[in-house]
């Protein structure tokens, strides 16, 4: 035991020497948080940061990323087969956001390259957003907001402006994780909301915790009066809230997406609110992003729109670029990653 420690300990000096010795170069793909800069050259790395304001294109990307070891990568990159074709050389690549569906994994792990994001740290923030979309909808705050600036603020209106009240109705989540049940927790503690939900696979604590009750998609579908998107975005979930999947909602649901805009279907969701077949919604995340200004949701009064924001505060964002600088320096120095999405590709041996 002393000896298999002592031996533990001498590798991790060993690796802290070498970094040192030999900076492995790190890019990182856009100005994020500066504590990832400061815990990565702390650390021993060279770092480098792209300045532009603009994601780089792919071949902009693939050129920068061939002069270095590893990639602290955004959501906006698009790292394809063509990517890892002509970047195999890459040791790691480090995610700053919780989603991936910008990567593909398998051609990652094909060549030998893990990959990690950063969940957990922006849980209560994208929570909080999908949390005040629903209240937003439900009362039609944002599109009332506008008619004031429109001078349509007269009188008091005893039946115009009727909004639903959520007390007691029953919640919906659609990939019930760790957004999932942060969204759960906080509409049962506001409005005592029932909870069901749909996943791959059960989640016992959030059953435990909130008397959470698993359903079928299409139980989901018909029960929800607040249906709250949190899955990520697969070949399974693409599209999946489409002009059927709406259609089989009930008339007074809110349907919510802070997870990806792939997983709805935009045209569906309008036309699905034009013919009132459910009554609102809230989306943080479009189909495609950025939304056009002249997109019909943005004038329709049930509907509540904002710009991907869900992680945008100083703490998530702080939290997500620490966690990613702290994935790669736990590579290089135990060869481990702390949330690795592919874990199999850090056991496969390179000779890069
Ligand atoms: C944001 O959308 C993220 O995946 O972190």
């Amino acid at each position: 035991m002393v000896r298999q420690l002592s031996f533990t300990t001498l590798c991790f000096f060993i690796n802290i020497y070498l970094i040192k010795a030999m900076p492995k170069k790190i890019l990182i793909t856009r100005v994020i948080p500066n504590i990832a800069y400061e815990l990565l050259t702390e650390a021993g790395f060279e770092v480098i940061v792209w300045q532009g304001d603009e994601p780089m294109n792919q071949r902009k990307l693939i050129e920068q990323a061939k002069s270095v070891n590893a990639l602290l990568s955004l959501g906006s990159n698009n790292l394809n087969q063509i990517f890892f074709d002509e970047c195999a050389h890459l040791d790691v690549i480090a995610q700053f956001a919780v989603g991936y569906d910008n990567i593909d994994v398998t051609a990652a792990t094909d060549a030998g390259i893990p990959v990690s994001n950063t969940p957990d740290v922006l849980s209560e923030a994208t929570a909080d957003v999908a949390f005040g979309l629903m209240i937003a909808v439900s009362r039609k705050m944002f599109y009332l907001h506008k008619t004031i600036g429109q001078g349509q603020w007269k009188k008091f209106e005893p039946l115009k402006n009727l909004g639903i009240e959520l007390s007691g109705k029953t919640l919906g989540i659609f990939g019930m994780g760790r957004i999932g049940m942060v969204m759960a927790q906080r509409c049962q503690g506001a409005y005592k909301m029932n909870v069901i939900y749909h996943n791959r696979s059960r989640n016992e604590e959030a059953e435990n915790l909130f008397g959470a009750r698993y359903v079928s998609f299409e139980e989901l579908l018909s029960e929800s009066d607040v249906l709250s998107v949190h899955s990520v975005l697969s070949a399974e979930t693409r599209g999946i809230f489409n002009k059927e999947s709406f259609s089989k909602m009930k008339r007074n649901a809110i349907f919510i997406n802070t997870s990806r805009g792939g997983v709805h279907n935009e045209e569906d969701l309008t036309e699905a609110l034009r013919t009132k077949t459910i009554w609102g919604t809230g989306l943080d995340v479009t189909n495609p992003e950025p939304m056009l200004p002249s997109n019909p949701l943005l004038s329709m009064p049930n509907a509540a729109v904002l710009p991907h924001i869900g992680s945008a505060t100083e703490e998530a964002r702080y939290g997500m670029a620490r966690l990613a600088a702290e994935n790669i320096i736990e590579f290089y120095t135990h060869g481990k990653m702390i949330t690795c999405v592919n874990p199999e590709a850090l056991s496969i041996l390179k000779d890069k």
